[in-house]
């Protein structure tokens, strides 16, 4: 019902804010090209995601989750020169279309974009990241709320895509495995004593669903 209107709303608020970017729009359509389902973040929420990264002056990121590196390049765009960002995805098809998106945006130096499952590849990381970004299957996002904190410092800025899933997150007697995930991503976050949070629903042209913005503290 709303979500013509949200969508509209979004349209506007690009089209005024954002420049038309043709790298993007390519690695849009590339994915969408190669049968990768359309669930990029949206435009405008790249750019908040560039802005956060810009604003913390963050050098190293990790990603859980590329799809077609949409989301990773507008990430990489804020990173400088010599940073990094390590960008981690399941599906071999869809690190293909990634590379070739990321290395069009000029960003093939800085991204690397490792294949495997995320709880499989995580255990060989030794780094501490400036910022991360949670956004691969939602049934895991507590195991990837733990390693994110090993993989921290004290400023670090985790940030979770999805955490809302079309108002369903509030339902207690969900038996949903994603919107479970979600919730005991969030008990975690709860119970956590070295991060502080909060989390902000968004609606637009993906519909309703929310971002957790975790910064850890100590
Ligand atoms: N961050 C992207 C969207 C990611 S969609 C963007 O906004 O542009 C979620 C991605 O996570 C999909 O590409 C899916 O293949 C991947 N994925 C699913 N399960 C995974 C797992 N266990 N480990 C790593 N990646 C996974
Ligand atoms: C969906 C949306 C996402 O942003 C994501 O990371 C995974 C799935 C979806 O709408 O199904
Ligand atoms: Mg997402």
């Amino acid at each position: 019902m709303d979500d013509k209107l949200w969508a509209e709303v979004d349209n506007y608020l690009t089209s005024q804010l954002i420049k038309p970017d043709p790298v993007l729009a390519e690695a849009r359509a590339n994915s969408d090209a190669a049968g990768l389902p359309s669930i990029a973040v949206a435009e405008n929420q790249g750019k908040f995601l560039n802005l956060l990264a810009r604003f913390g002056r963050v050098r190293t990121a990790l990603e859980l989750g590329t799809l077609g590196g949409y989301s990773t390049i507008w990430l990489g765009r804020a990173l400088p020169e010599d940073g990094r960002l390590l960008t981690l995805e399941a599906n071999p098809k869809h690190a293909e279309v990634a590379r070739a998106n990321i290395a069009a945006a000029g960003l093939a130096g800085i991204v690397e974009v490792r294949v495997g499952a995320a709880l499989d590849l995580l255990p060989g990381i030794d780094e501490a990241f400036d910022l991360i970004f949670i956004d691969a299957d939602k049934n895991n996002y507590p195991e990837y709320f733990r390693w994110s904190l090993r993989l921290s410092h004290r400023g670090t800025l985790i940030i979770a895509d999805n955490v809302v899933r079309q108002g369903k997150v509030a339902d207690a007697t969900t038996s949903d495995p994603l919107v479970l995930g979600v919730r005991r991503m969030h008990e975690l976050i709860a119970a956590e004593p070295r991060v502080e949070a909060t989390a902000l629903q968004t609606v637009g042209i993906k519909g309703h669903d929310g971002f957790a913005v975790v910064l850890v503290t100590s």
